[in-house]
């Protein structure tokens, strides 16, 4: 099939994992004879620093035009990066925020699974790892306190900021069916999260998520707090399917996720609307921490990948394929280092995505 995929790299650790990913989809194309044409965006502080803004108009339409967006990461040190200290809207986080917005992209899977292979890079109690975990995270991302009006003025003198949190019933129920529909090929369970307890919009969530419900009779759906929720995760992962939440909770949880899959450059994701478009990324930030050392684990974007493949272009032998070789690089011991434990071969980032390569067969 012939295909057009953006390709935006970001910032730090960001050009090093999208070229890995890449290098994984052009072996793909290769063997199956596809045809990926693929056209780079500028995201983040790049955009920043050559069009003094995170997302130019041209790139969101390059990006509308495609049939699917693969992203690295954006974003500087936060607190002491050059861009830190400007406008909410001209930091590199909200051309992230802004392609999701523009593309509609209201529902965003994240996968974590933990590997049989990487039980030993959990950081959980060897019983909780060995009966390992698999769970979606369907968090929303369009809506919540991430797109309520927000300002900071003074109040009476006193430096005060404000950041509103809106949902309404439509943005509930468009997400909680792709979380019914996840779980109607899973293990059929729904764990939703919220803050009823407190929050008006939760209270909201949980009356409609409860409504959908009811046109999915053989799926069992519970409500649990946030805050428990946080708890229970570490606790006892297994018991989750498919987990539900708002965007704020959802970006909490689903970090929290991620390293009890052995680290968070492991969680993939895929941010989806009605249609086909979707957009890839890994769950992780641009990690300026490492950035440039070519240590950074390519996996999460390189599963990412295969989301892309299977989500949007429909290529579900050709995912399953990148994800048997991820298996299997895994099981033969290939780490990064931030999975890397005590008689495995630790791996850079280039060399994981060659041997992820070789693998696919
Ligand atoms: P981060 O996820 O970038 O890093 C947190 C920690 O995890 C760091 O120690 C980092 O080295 C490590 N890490 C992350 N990805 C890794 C990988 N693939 N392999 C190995 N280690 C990895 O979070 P942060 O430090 O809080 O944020 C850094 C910047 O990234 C900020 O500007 C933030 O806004 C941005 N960010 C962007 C996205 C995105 O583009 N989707 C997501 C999260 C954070
Ligand atoms: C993520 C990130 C983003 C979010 C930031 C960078 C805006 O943390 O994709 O998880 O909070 O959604
Ligand atoms: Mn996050």
């Amino acid at each position: 099939m012939k295909a057009k995929i953006a390709l935006i790299n970001g910032d730090g650790i960001g050009p090093e994992i999208v070229r890995e990913a890449k290098k994984v989809l052009e072996t793909i194309e290769k063997k199956y004879g596809h045809e990926f044409i693929f056209t780079d965006i500028d995201m983040g502080g790049c955009s920043i620093d050559k069009y003094g803004v995170p997302l130019t108009d041209e790139a969101i339409e390059i990006a509308k035009r495609s049939d699917a967006v693969l992203l690295g990461a954006v974003g500087g040190n936060v607190g002491n990066s050059r861009w830190y200290d400007i406008a909410p809207n001209l930091r590199p986080e909200a051309g992230l925020l802004k392609i999701r917005k523009e593309l509609g992209l209201f529902a965003n899977l994240r996968p974590a699974l933990l590997y049989k292979e990487l039980a030993d890079a959990c950081p959980l109690k060897t019983e909780i790892s060995k009966a390992g975990f698999d769970m979606v995270i369907v968090r929303e991302l369009t809506g919540g306190l991430y797109f309520g009006d927000r300002y900071t003025k003074e109040i009476d003198g006193v430096r005060t900021a404000v950041d509103t949190l809106v949902y309404n019933e439509n943005e509930i129920r468009r997400v909680a069916k792709v979380a019914f529909d996840i779980a109607s090929k899973r293990r059929k369970k729904v764990i939703s999260v919220d803050k009823a307890n407190v929050l008006d919009s939760s209270r909201l969530w949980r009356n409609v998520v409860e409504e959908v419900a009811k046109e999915y009779k053989d799926i069992t759906l519970e409500h649990m707090l946030v805050d428990n929720a946080a708890m229970q995760l570490v606790m006892n992962p297994a018991q989750f399917d498919v987990v539900l939440t708002e965007n704020m909770f959802g970006d909490i949880l689903s970090d929290e996720a991620s390293m009890i899959t052995g680290s968070i450059g492991m969680l993939s994701s895929a941010s989806l609307n009605e249609s086909k478009l979707g957009l890839y990324e890994p769950s992780h930030g641009s990690a300026p921490d490492i950035a440039g050392k070519n240590i950074a684990n390519p996996i999460a974007t390189i599963l990412s990948a295969a989301m892309l493949l299977r989500y949007s272009l429909g290529l579900d032998k050709e995912a399953d394929n990148i994800e048997k070789a991820v298996g299997k690089a895994l099981k033969d011991g290939f780490r990064t280092a931030d999975i890397y434990t005590e008689g495995m071969t630790k791996l850079t980032t280039t060399e994981m995505g060659d041997k992820i390569v070789e693998y696919i067969n």
